[in-house]
């Protein structure tokens, strides 16, 4: 599993800080993760290069700012998150990791554009089985499966996701684009979400339905598993920090600005994707005189980059959100990636830059998994002390199989 993730013995894996942004930045590298899983990722943003992918981004950022995001922060995060915590909160326990899937599931589809009720758990559940089986087609490079088994499986759920609920999204946005077309609605009524964005824009960008229905399904995934996978691991760093800093942990329950230094320095630690794969399209040699061949596989070991004692210090190891960010670094490391394919939802789930000078004002937008993290905490929830977490056996990758923890009795 180990040599798949590292791009196998002929990659070169690119370790250190500078290298890493470098390499990320090059117009000259492209994406090469996901050739294997084209069966769902086949023209999907973060698979274009060069002058297609401007294109598409250049639509797509139009929902991507921060005019939607404070829409997203202020008025539609607070109801999902109440529907989704509160049956955990009132049986007083909750797997972390199922929380968070769940809670990220609903919000990632919100922004995708697949409506959905998140008080309503069966159809979450079936968004979630959903989600993973794409998750599992565009991660095929990473697999130990049958790849053809693989692909038969997400073409088999594409088709039942369509039926269920992908076509009757889709069409309630095509009606309400007419509705707008006719003069009967008005432009800020419509949904912001990437389904209504690309099909009023799907002739301007000259793509098939199939491609529209693809995007939406990687905005899913893009999404879902790694807001879910922010949040417990944020949760995961406060509670251990808090065996010697118990102040941290109450801070981060009702500090927001906090909780996103929390978040910060948690993603800086534990990226999503540990690994970031590229292909040179010609030969090129970086800055510190690496040379990558053209055709070569060039490997961005985030996990290791992101510690990178030149930058972060001898302690770049240690969980320590009062860290002072080094000149020229974000907080989060690389963990949003960097160049061309930039994160595009790192504001959303990120919040803004945090800036040294003072307390942030009150257009603050402080990001999704840090107001995960202070709900969480605020509603009491700590890990349960007669179950402890459990580590996947089945990854290297520091992954949680289960996370118990409990929320107390409701005060009378
Ligand atoms: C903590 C949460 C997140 C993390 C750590 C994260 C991380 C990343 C990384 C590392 C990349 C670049 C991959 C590469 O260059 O190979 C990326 C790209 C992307 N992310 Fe995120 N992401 C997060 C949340 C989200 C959310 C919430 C959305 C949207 C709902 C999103 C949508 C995207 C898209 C569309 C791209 C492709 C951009 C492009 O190719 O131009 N991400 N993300």
């Amino acid at each position: 599993m180990q040599s798949t993730l590292t791009g196998g013995a002929d990659a070169i894996v690119l370790t250190g800080w500078r290298q890493a942004r470098e390499a990320y930045r090059s117009k000259d590298l492209r994406q090469a993760m996901y050739d294997e899983g084209a069966v769902i990722m086949k023209d999907c943003l973060l698979v274009l290069h060069g002058e297609a992918h401007r294109r598409r981004r250049r639509v797509e950022n139009r929902l991507f700012r921060r005019e939607t995001f404070a829409h997203w922060e202020r008025h539609v995060l607070g109801d999902t998150l109440e529907a989704v915590l509160a049956p955990d909160v009132a049986a007083g326990r909750a797997d972390l990791r199922a929380l968070g899937y769940r809670a990220a599931i609903s919000l990632t589809a919100t922004i995708a554009g697949v409506d959905h009720d998140p008080a309503n758990t069966e159809h979450t559940s079936r968004l979630e089985d959903v989600v993973r089986t794409f998750s599992a087609g565009a991660t095929l490079a990473h697999s130990t499966r049958d790849p053809d088994e693989v692909r038969a499986e997400v073409r088999a759920q594409l088709e039942a996701f369509r039926s269920e609920m992908l076509s009757a999204s889709l069409d309630r946005r095509r009606a309400l684009l007419q509705r707008l077309a006719d003069g009967e609605m008005a432009e800020d009524d419509l949904p912001r979400d990437v389904a209504t964005l690309l099909l009023r824009h799907q002739q301007a960008l000259e793509i098939p339905l199939e491609v529209v229905e693809r995007e939406i399904c990687f905005y899913l995934q893009a999404g879902a598993h790694s807001t879910a996978d922010a949040y417990t691991h944020a949760l995961d760093e406060l509670f251990r920090r808090a065996e010697s800093h118990p102040e941290d942990l109450a801070r981060a329950a009702d500090d927001l600005a906090f909780a996103q230094r929390c978040v910060h320095e948690s993603l800086r630690l534990n990226p999503a994707s540990p690994v970031a794969w590229r292909e040179p399209l010609r030969t090129l040699s970086l800055r510190d005189g690496t040379v990558l061949p053209r055709g070569s596989r060039v490997v961005i070991d985030l996990a290791t980059v992101n510690r990178d004692p030149e930058v972060w210090g001898s302690d770049a190891g240690v969980f320590d959100p009062h860290r002072a960010v080094p000149e020229g670094a974000n907080a989060w490391g690389l963990s949003f990636g960097a160049g061309a394919h930039a994160c595009i939802g790192a504001e959303l789930d990120g919040g803004m830059e945090i800036l040294d000078d003072g307390p942030p004002d009150d257009d603050h937008l402080h990001g999704t998994v840090a107001v995960m993290v202070t709900a969480t905490l605020a509603a009491g929830g700590r890990p349960d002390p007669d179950d402890p977490p459990v580590q996947d056996p089945n990854t290297k990758r520091p992954h949680f199989s289960s996370y118990p923890i409990v929320f107390p009795e409701p005060q009378e």
